[in-house]
């Protein structure tokens, strides 16, 4: 019975925040000289996401950002995890920074700093300058060189306030849902891009760090954010074995490698080698790519289960952010991905706060010392406001619960996790799905944009003062 359950405290100096992204709330897309970026383009073409929802609008936080932030003390955050608009900050990708684009994240920041709230900056949240795309996208080298340009100019606005960087998030979304499957901006569905962004994400990664490196002061924290996943195969087959070793490479280890150790995993390499030849990795890459870092960001949401091929069916795909027709995986055949045993979220994604703890221990066991930081964990539920205002998302509370039980229970087993951003904070536009899901631990009425934080934001704002986990009443 989880009301019987002893409260869970947590370490004093843990770092508490929520999570938004810049496409999916800034709105504001034609204001103050920004350009057009992969988002825009994808989404204002038909049949790409739901209901031909697009950022235009969004939660228009880049007008109601004081507000927003006023909303985050009111709720006593420590943190705020956003992300930077690469095309607000350098429209078309190249060229010169737009200082109207770099005002709006300076007042942003000196806003949290205000309030007490510690800004932590996101670089690339998938929002690639059309233009670049144009040139190549993430299948060309040239685009690494650009990001890391675009990072020093970011870090030497605002590194005198921000204190965490990130570089990218969930590299394998921008590789493999928007080159491999094509379910994501810029759309395209070809194994061999897939794998060749994915090497020039991690190039970008690697440049970048060592461009904020130079700008920042040495108290600086460089980090990047993974979605790693927890892969489990179905049962002990051998079969079934084989697909989760393949998978854990694709999803896993195809970063962990190069990032931390310099090298690309042999059986990775060999199981993709009728894909391409990797001939895009060039010397001098993968010192680029491992330079340290002061932190790792885990994003989790459910696992993957993974079993080998049905020889009586096709594959069904799960990819998390929509399916599609293709595979996002390159070089996947034989394999099928099954949706784990028991609830599900709006998203059709099964809860299972174990998979975060398999990940996190995982993490310490492989890369010991390295602090970690949940980057994100939440849920999408059909949350409504009822005929009073209110809004009651006890699953939501029930899958942070589970959650941060889980991160507690990996602290408790000598794992640096050192802090935990809820996603979202805000109801958001939740990409190929538009508005249709809501992840926001506050509710936004998109049609008036007025903000209710649900009952779950009252009760993490709870866990966050007390720093202590209790069982949900
Ligand atoms: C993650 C993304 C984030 C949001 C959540 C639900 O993969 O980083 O923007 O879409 O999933």
């Amino acid at each position: 019975m989880t009301d019987q359950a002893p409260p869970l405290a947590f370490p004093a100096d843990f770092l508490w925040g929520a999570a938004t992204a810049a496409y999916q709330i800034e709105g504001a897309a034609d204001e103050d000289g920004r350009t057009p970026s992969i988002w825009d383009t994808f989404s204002r073409t038909p049949g790409r996401v739901r209901n031909g929802d697009t950022g235009d609008i969004a939660t228009d936080h880049y007008h109601r950002y004081r507000d927003d932030v006023a909303l985050m003390a009111e709720l006593g955050l420590p943190a705020y995890r956003f992300s930077l608009s690469w095309p607000r900050i350098r429209p078309g990708g190249s060229g010169s920074a737009n200082k109207a684009g770099l005002d709006f994240y300076d007042r942003l920041v000196d806003e949290l700093l205000a309030h007490g709230i510690a800004p932590v900056a996101t670089l690339y949240h998938w929002d690639l300058p059309q233009e670049l795309e144009d040139a190549g996208g993430w299948t060309a080298r040239i685009t690494a060189d650009r990001f890391a340009e675009y990072a020093a100019l970011a870090a030497g606005r605002l590194g005198d306030r921000i204190a965490t960087w990130t570089t990218l998030n969930e590299p394998w979304c921008s590789a493999f849902l928007g080159y491999g499957s094509g379910v994501h901006a810029p759309g395209r569905a070809d194994p061999a891009a897939a794998l060749t962004a994915h090497h020039h994400l991690l190039l970008a990664h690697g440049l970048a760090v060592g461009a904020l490196r130079a700008e920042l002061p040495p108290t600086a924290r460089v980090s990047l954010t993974l979605n790693l996943a927890a892969v489990r195969p179905l049962t002990d087959d051998p079969a079934d074995r084989e697909a989760a070793r393949r998978i854990d490479g694709l999803a896993n280890r195809i970063f962990l490698d190069p990032v931390f150790h310099g090298r690309y995993p042999a059986d990775v390499l060999a199981d993709t080698a009728h894909v391409t030849d990797w001939s895009f990795v060039r010397d001098g890459d993968l010192a680029e790519i491992s330079r340290p870092l002061d932190s790792l960001g885990i994003n989790y949401y459910t696992p993957t289960v993974v079993a080998a091929d049905d020889p009586a069916g096709p594959a069904p795909r799960q990819d998390g952010h929509g399916g599609g027709e293709r595979s996002a995986w390159p070089a996947d055949h034989g394999i099928r991905f099954l949706p784990a045993e028991g609830e599900r979220t709006a998203m059709g994604w099964p809860v299972d706060a174990e998979g975060l703890y398999e990940l996190l221990t995982r993490l310490r066991d492989e890369l010991p010392g390295l602090p970690l930081l949940v980057t994100e964990n939440g849920a999408a539920y059909d949350d409504y406001s009822d005929p009073s205002g209110a809004v009651h998302d006890p699953e939501r509370i029930a899958y942070l619960h589970a959650h941060l039980t889980a991160v507690h229970r990996a602290i408790a087993a000598g794992v640096p996790v050192r802090g935990y951003f809820l996603w979202s904070l805000l109801d958001n536009f939740e990409w190929a799905y538009g508005y249709g899901k809501r992840f926001g631990m506050v509710h936004v009425d998109f049609a008036s944009q007025r903000r209710t934080p649900k009952d779950s934001a009252r009760w993490y704002a709870e866990v966050v003062r007390s720093g202590t986990l209790r069982p949900p009443v």
